[in-house]
């Protein structure tokens, strides 16, 4: 049971950390906010339970990160913190009876409502009444540099006029607040993008925290930021009140959002957060929930703060925006693996500021479960992020005409016979050949997160692959040998080719890790790849292992070491990777100089250990250049036995391993 628990746990970690890359790192988010909510949330709760299972690095344990590593590092005069969310008023009244039970009793409260507003947390920092420093949130500890680009957003005081009618002279301070971009901005940015085949900005949040991120500050300048601040911190003074903060941020001529509001109780807050949900849309800017804080300063010091959020302010989140259009047609679609799925092409709807057409449908199991016919009137919605989904059926407008689908017998792309397996919902093109797939597996090649080939966006590749130029993921470092064709193509030219070829070789340097993941072997995310690439240092390695070893490597299951051995049974895969190392591809982990403590040596852990956790142990193992193996077998140098070791440990000493107490193994990493 506990197993499973930890399983979990890893699992829950994985997809946390991976998710909160794509959403703060890449700006791209797969999932929307409620769902990573629901992921944290459990991991949460499964380490309340099993306290023993948590570990420095897990998600729960820092405000998820931001940095990318392109601006200094500054570290926060105070964390920022996050806030804990809210979906409904059940939830409102719970966070208020948590309130009133962890202040004294009979005291009144008050609240304040402000609009949270959907853009990146920023500090800035005030020296000597004059702007000196922005830096973004980062982990909450420690963000980045950003001070040039937030100097562009023209609302921003650069030194202060000290207006305040207290004795104090306030010179030395920072303010907190949220820089955003109004939806016109938005929408002409992703315009943009568009034409210039850049993947779009799923809201507005992402394009601001891309566009703070941007090199260039002239870029930055022309996006025209804004900025609302909503806390000042200092020293010098005490301030009574959030609403007093917000009064003096104002005096100081700093812009702070007028919408806020005192209110006596928790029903006057439901009602702002009611209110405010339905007049959204009038804003000319995205607001994605309510802020609500315990006015006074006196009573938030006494609630303090739990884990990363402070208890005296809670997030109400809205609900994702939905709409009702015609469900037109259901088509499928052929992805890179091969999996065809259904996709909802809808009569066209505004919906959160973009236009709506196509839905995914996941599978034709939930077509059924959900009722799904053509010609009938669905409900979309699109949390405030990337792709839209079909919620459910408005079974009363149900037309005579409606259509049931049938799932295809034959792909849609060539015709094959597909298949489905009885373990997976989604049912199969096994044509390698198929053209839908060959597109998709070199529009995964040639992505950001693998190759990143600049240039070879999805309408480049549909036409390279149609016209003949590209039938596999190799041919890609042959197009060098059509360049005189290829700029006669129409829409295309001889400087748009040449910038391609230069990235086509650039991509060459790119690490073992990234070429690995890029191949695309089915289940080999980039963590994995990453895992594998560590692991085995080499392509030869990983080609030449069994699967015994490669499900041995730490957070490496069953169906990634049987899909890696499929994948390299193959003789065509074979000879892809014998080309793909002609062209030149990195196909060797870089050997990082300098031996560490435990450079080259195995362990497994079995049992309690009595000074730390066991993935705490995993970490120091692996800081020191060693590596962490989940099964017992004849590669281990070392079995670190602690409490209650189980049958590991009995086949340890069966096969003659040498094992060690966790004293020994302190010893061995000079950590005692
Ligand atoms: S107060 C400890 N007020 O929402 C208090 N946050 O997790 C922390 N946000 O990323 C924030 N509008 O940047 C506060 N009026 C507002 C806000 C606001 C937007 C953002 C904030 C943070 C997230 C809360």
């Amino acid at each position: 049971m506990i197993q499973e628990i930890e399983k979990r746990v890893l699992l829950l970690r994985e997809a946390i950390r991976n998710h909160e890359h794509l959403y703060y790192v890449k700006n791209d988010p797969q999932i929307s906010d409620f769902e990573y909510d629901k992921l944290l949330e459990e991991l949460l709760d499964l380490e309340k339970k099993h306290p023993e299972l948590i570990t420095s690095d897990s998600p729960t344990q820092r405000v998820s990160s931001d940095i990318s590593k392109s601006f200094p590092e500054i570290k926060h005069s105070a964390p920022m913190l996050s806030l804990s969310n809210s979906y409904n008023q059940n939830e409102l009244l719970e966070f208020d009876r948590r309130i009133k039970e962890n202040l004294p009793p009979d005291e009144s409260i008050e609240y304040i409502c402000e609009l949270k507003i959907d853009g990146a947390s920023i500090s800035i920092i005030f020296e000597n009444g004059r702007y000196s420093k922005a830096v973004t949130r980062g982990d909450g500890i420690s963000g980045e540099d950003v001070t040039q680009n937030i100097k562009t957003i023209k609302s921003l005081p650069l030194k202060v006029t000290n207006a305040l009618s207290q004795s104090a002279e306030l010179l030395n301070f920072e303010v907190r607040g949220e820089v955003f971009l109004d939806l016109v901005t938005f929408k002409k940015i992703n315009e943009l993008r568009l034409l210039n085949d850049e993947k779009l900005f799923a809201n507005p949040r992402n394009s601001a925290a891309g566009t703070i991120k941007l090199l260039d500050p002239k870029t930055v300048a022309s996006r025209n930021l804004q900025v609302f601040l909503y806390y000042l911190f200092t020293d010098d003074i005490f301030i009574a009140s959030q609403n007093e903060n917000l009064k003096l941020l104002d005096e100081l001529g700093f812009k702070v959002n007028p919408n806020y509001k005192l209110c006596n109780n928790i029903n006057e807050v439901i009602q702002y957060c009611n209110e405010w949900e339905i007049k959204r849309d009038s804003l000319s800017y995205e607001i994605d929930g309510v802020v609500i804080k315990v006015n006074s300063r006196k009573q938030q010091d006494l609630l303090g703060t739990i884990a990363k959020s402070p208890r005296w302010a809670i997030a109400y989140k809205f609900k994702a925006k939905q709409e009702e259009t015609i469900l037109e047609n259901i088509t499928w679609q052929v992805g890179r693996t091969g999996a065809v799925t259904p996709v909802a092409e809808l009569k066209p709807i505004l919906l959160a500021g973009s236009t709506i057409s196509r839905a995914t449908l996941h599978n034709y199991d939930e077509i059924l479960r959900k009722d799904i016919r053509i010609n009938d009137t669905v409900v979309i919605e699109k949390g405030g992020d990337v792709i839209p989904k079909v919620v459910s059926v408005v079974k009363e407008n149900r037309n005579p005409d409606s259509i049931i689908t049938l799932p295809p017998v034959r792909c849609p792309e060539c015709g094959s016979v597909l298949v489905k397996s009885s373990e997976e919902v989604a049912l199969y093109c096994e044509n390698y050949l198929c053209p839908a797939q060959v597109k998709g597996r070199i529009i995964h090649f040639a992505s950001r997160g693998a190759m990143n080939i600049d240039g070879l966006g999805e309408a480049l590749i549909s036409l390279f692959v149609d016209e003949g130029y590209l039938n596999s993921i190799d041919d890609i470092y042959l197009l060098i040998t059509h360049k005189d064709e290829l700029i006669k193509i129409d829409r295309l030219g001889e400087k748009s080719i040449s910038n391609l070829l230069i990235s086509i070789e650039n991509s060459k340097s790119r690490p073992f890790e990234k070429v690995l993941y890029g191949i695309g072997i089915r289940y080999v995310g980039l963590g994995a790849a990453q895992k594998l690439a560590e692991h085995f240092g080499s392509i030869d390695k990983l080609m030449n292992a069994d699967s015994e070893a490669i499900s041995s490597i730490y957070e490496i299951g069953a169906s990634i070491s049987s899909s890696v051995i499929k994948f390299f049974s193959q003789q065509s895969n074979i000879e892809l990777i014998s080309k793909l190392k002609q062209a030149g591809l990195v196909f060797e982990k870089e050997t990082i100089q300098g031996e560490k403590k435990l450079s080259g040596k195995n362990f497994i852990i079995t049992g309690t250990l009595s000074s730390m956790s066991r993935d705490k142990a995993k970490d120091i193992i692996i800081a020191n250049g060693g590596k962490v193996l989940s099964a017992i077998s004849k590669n281990l140098d070392f079995v670190i036995v602690g409490e209650n070791a189980g049958s590991k440990y009995d086949k340890a000493v069966k096969l003659g391993l040498n094992i060690i107490n966790e004293e020994s193994f302190l010893k061995l990493t000079g950590t005692e």
